[in-house]
């Protein structure tokens, strides 16, 4: 017997410290588990006074190899712990992995901008379809299929009929359609035209406005405009009417904004004139009015459509229109909030 367990501390103490991992441990323990109770059946077969003796060497023999078994618990623990952090080692030195947040695009900033500026005069927002029909889009705002007006604007026809909008004017007739005066609409949106160069994109952005109501003047136009001009530019930006066309406003009027690269002295940016035409305005025609039932006799109004790019151009110094659509996020990133 004795033999036996001392073959055994031997085989089961190399056996220990071969082991590299908690579960060869584990494995070792049940084999010298499975083992001392080989050696504790037999005793069973010893002579009644022996076995006293017997049972202590035994105890004994348990206890010291479990302390072994402790002992070694632990350092196959730090073994083990080594190895992860070893696999899990992370270069503090290597440079992070970049990644950008996306930002408003230029326009959309300009858009918003508009609407905060207008919503704090109490204006309210509609959105129209961009595929329009050729009586909101023209005939309505009293531009007949034989206008000349109609030469203008380039126009991309999708049917007889259906075109895609060529001016967010064409919602001025949806709302009065819709809505009985006092009306003030902002309608921001897509606009289409067959037009390319370095100041005109095939699609761009407008934002037009409509008032409507009782005793409604060119006045009130200038003046709202002014404060227009002031919040979006500089507090010293000056409005400017002057005659124009258009064919669903009569009087028509062009309006400039003072220069607000050389504040009117004249510089390459207003070509030495000191003013920047901006977008063209005036009271809304009667035959507008009369096409969408309101009595031009008892209501006026004033109407005014500005194209979004040419604001974004201004502000921030733009002088190519398509670098606004071509997503370069070197070019976008510079107007982020
Ligand atoms: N729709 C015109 C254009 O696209 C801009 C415009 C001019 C809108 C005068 C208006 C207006 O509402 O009164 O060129």
């Amino acid at each position: 017997m004795k033999e036996k367990i001392e073959s055994l501390r031997a085989e089961i103490r190399d056996l220990i410290a071969q082991t590299q991992t908690g579960k060869g441990l584990y494995e070792v323990k049940v084999k010298f588990q499975t083992a001392l109770k080989g050696i504790m059946s037999g005793m069973k077969d010893l002579p009644k006074e022996e076995k006293p003796t017997f049972g202590k060497i035994v105890n004994e023999f348990k206890q010291a190899m479990e302390a072994q078994f402790e002992e070694r618990a632990v350092v196959v623990k730090k073994m083990e712990l080594e190895a992860q952090y070893e696999k899990e080692r992370i270069d503090i030195t290597m440079p992070g992995k970049a990644y950008k947040a996306g930002a408003l695009h230029p326009i959309t900033l300009v858009k918003n901008e508009l609407i905060d500026i207008f919503a704090g005069m109490g204006f309210k927002v509609f959105e129209g379809p961009e595929i329009e029909t050729d009586y909101y889009n023209f005939t309505a705002l009293n531009t007949p299929k034989d206008h000349p007006a109609r030469d203008m604007q380039d126009t991309f026809y999708l049917a007889d009929n259906l075109l895609l909008r060529t001016q967010t004017s064409a919602g001025q007739i949806r709302v009065m359609e819709q809505d009985a005066p006092p009306i003030k609409i902002l309608s921001p949106g897509r606009v289409f035209r067959s037009d390319d160069d370095a100041t005109h994109s095939p699609m761009f952005h407008q934002m037009e406005g409509l008032v409507v109501d009782k005793g409604i003047t060119l006045c009130d136009l200038q003046g709202m405009l002014a404060e227009f001009a002031r919040k979006m530019f500089t507090s010293s930006t000056k409005v400017r009417l002057r005659p124009s066309y258009f064919p669903f406003t009569e009087p028509s009027v062009e309006v400039d904004l003072s220069c607000s690269e050389c504040g009117g002295k004249g510089c390459r940016l207003c070509k030495g004139t000191g003013w920047i035409e901006v977008l063209g305005a005036g009271m809304v025609n009667r035959r507008v009015l009369e096409n969408c039932n309101v009595d031009p006799d008892v209501y006026t109004g004033f109407a005014f459509g500005m194209g979004i790019e040419r604001i974004a151009m201004l502000k921030y110094g733009i002088n190519n229109i398509k670098t606004l659509f071509e997503n370069d996020t070197r070019f976008l990133e510079q107007f982020e909030d």
